[in-house]
């Protein structure tokens, strides 16, 4: 297969890149009063602006000629349509059938798979109903008042981003209490907090293999048995949500109480199937259905909408474009709405985890930077934390800036002040302040020509920082829904056009394997492998001082 550096646009933009270099974003807005609307797009509920890039309409119509040497079409129809595209786990990626709500027939291996996950959807909803309104009784006859959702990564990242985002406007929340970390300091302060009578334990995990998420659920299972005593009303107080039922039996749960996931649906993608049942038992069966309603209508945007005009794909195309050619290796997600304070931790996994890949799709090297390094946290703290970086460092981080336009808790001025903050921050970040407007700045301060002197260099702030501006109606289920879609398809896309199996994540796999040998021994001083003196040495004398 060719290599993406091999073809016309590739080129084409490598040369683009080489002469945006020398140009500031700033001369391109003077430029063209046009750049706004020639560079900005919008769906229901988003509106999307990516004007503040270093693009020009030649290295944007480049772009989109990328995408198309990429055949970016064909591999969004394979895609939708089932085909194996995790090629290394021999995996159809069937996350949007989760949330096929025009509910067309799919087969999938023989199996119409529509049907099996709205019979799915139709068993959360039953549970969730009967939860929710008191009638699933706990050992003791009472109602449950918490649900424990233990799982990690994908098993527990969306779930919980999209219970933080509705926090402020969910209609009676049931209590939900996450736990992910194998730090006993996570379980033991929710398990102090919470009633055996009347808690609901949620295990989530694809394999049901992932060492914390068995060893949190182990310990839970203990702490309920010491007072329930009887094996027996473990039925009552736990379920699973896993694709492998041998596991789940042999831990304890029996079959009506496991949810059901699918090979092709991955860990990071999972939010939409019953993985999803935390945020349902927590704002409601409705909630979640809208959404899931929010990605359906943003997966009908990414099959239907022309490569312009393409949310996705032009959030992916910027990203290779900054990271590939402008040589900008990090990439800040910064929301400026509490309410998906979350969000950077949930990319973190759904870009890194799926693009953080050195290899092709037939196993060449890639000779440029794959996945920028994501991160971030709300704009405002952000703002008094790294921002000088972001201004004045000498690397520079493309953002994506996430807001919206109705706030879910209308607090005075609030609001205003909030998205003066987005947009101010985006403008200096495009804008500098050069060493012209500082000078006379300090001059109509009243500062003499030396102090002008020793000061200006170190006010001077180049600008020419690229930003993408996301801005929804609000923050709601439905929002929720079309925002993670929309990153979703960027990071399909981003592997594509790079060629890149987004869907597999064997450096995962290896951290799991060696830590499993290495616990084994830190229990018994029978076992022992070989390791270099570092590994040796922090082992020796955690062993050591562990019982001093
Ligand atoms: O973090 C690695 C990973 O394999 C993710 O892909 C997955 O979401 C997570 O572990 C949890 O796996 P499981 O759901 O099987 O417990």
């Amino acid at each position: 297969m060719a290599s993406r550096s091999e073809l016309v646009s590739w080129q084409a933009l490598e040369n683009s890149a080489q002469k945006m270099a020398q140009t500031h974003l700033k001369t391109l807005f003077a430029q063209d009063d046009s750049r706004f609307s020639q560079f900005s797009t919008h769906i229901p509920g988003v509106l999307f602006d990516y004007s503040k890039q270093r693009i020009d309409e030649k290295v944007f119509a480049q772009l989109i000629s990328l995408a198309k040497e990429c055949d970016i079409e064909a591999w969004r129809e394979k895609m939708f349509a089932g085909e194996k595209i995790n090629i290394t786990e021999d995996r159809a990626v069937l996350h949007t059938a989760l949330r096929n709500r025009a509910h067309t027939p799919l087969i999938v291996d023989g199996e119409n798979i529509t049907e099996a996950v709205d019979s799915e959807l139709a068993k959360i909803k039953t549970f969730v109903e009967k939860v929710r309104s008191g009638q699933w009784l706990g050992y003791t006859g009472k109602a449950v008042k918490d649900v424990v959702s233990i799982g990690v990564g994908g098993s527990n990242l969306g779930p919980q981003t999209a219970t933080e985002a509705l926090k402020a406007v969910v209609d009676k929340p049931l209590n939900v209490h996450y736990v992910s970390n194998a730090d006993g300091v996570q379980i033991a302060s929710v398990l102090n907090k919470v009633d055996p009578e009347t808690t609901l334990f949620v295990i989530s995990s694809k394999t049901f293999t992932t060492s914390e998420t068995m060893t949190n659920s182990k310990t839970a299972v203990d702490w309920f048995l010491n007072s329930a005593k009887d094996k027996s009303a473990i039925a009552k107080h736990f379920v699973a949500v896993s694709t492998n039922l041998e596991k789940t039996a042999a831990f304890g749960i029996s079959d009506e109480n496991v949810f059901t996931m699918w090979d092709w649906v991955g860990g990071r993608f999972s939010l939409w199937s019953a993985i999803g049942l935390p945020i349902a038992l927590y704002a409601g069966f409705e909630a979640f259905e809208a959404i899931l309603e929010g990605a359906f209508e943003v997966d009908e945007h990414f099959k239907s909408a022309p490569l312009e005009q393409n949310i996705p794909l032009i959030m992916a195309l910027l990203s290779v474009w900054n990271t590939s050619f402008l040589g900008f290796d990090s990439q800040a997600i910064l929301p400026y709405d509490q309410a998906l304070h979350m969000l950077p931790a949930y990319l973190q996994q759904g870009e890194m985890e799926s693009n953080g890949k050195h290899v092709t799709f037939d196993g060449q090297t890639v000779p440029y930077t794959t996945v920028p390094i994501i991160w971030g946290m709300t704009g405002i703290n952000g703002q008094h934390a790294f921002y000088q970086c972001l201004h004045q460092g000498n690397v520079i981080v493309p953002a994506d800036f996430i807001g919206s336009v109705k706030p879910q808790v209308n607090v005075d001025k609030h609001h205003n002040i909030l998205l003066s903050n987005f947009f101010a921050q985006t403008e200096a970040l495009m804008n500098g302040v050069d060493a012209q407007q500082i000078t006379a700045d300090l001059a109509a301060k009243g500062k003499t020509p030396a102090q002008i002197e020793m000061l200006l260099k170190h006010k001077i702030h180049q600008g020419n920082r690229p930003t993408t501006s996301i801005l929804l109606d609000t923050v709601d289920a439905k929002a929720v829904g079309r925002l993670i879609a929309l990153y979703e398809h960027k990071i399909f896309c981003h592997g594509i056009l790079l060629q890149i199996c987004s869907f597999d994540q064997w450096g995962v796999e290896l951290g799991k394997g060696l830590a499993s040998k290495i616990e084994a021994e830190l229990t018994d001083d029978n076992v022992v492998n070989e390791h270099d003196s570092s590994t040796q040495g922090l082992m020796a004398y955690y062993k050591q001082h562990r019982t001093q």
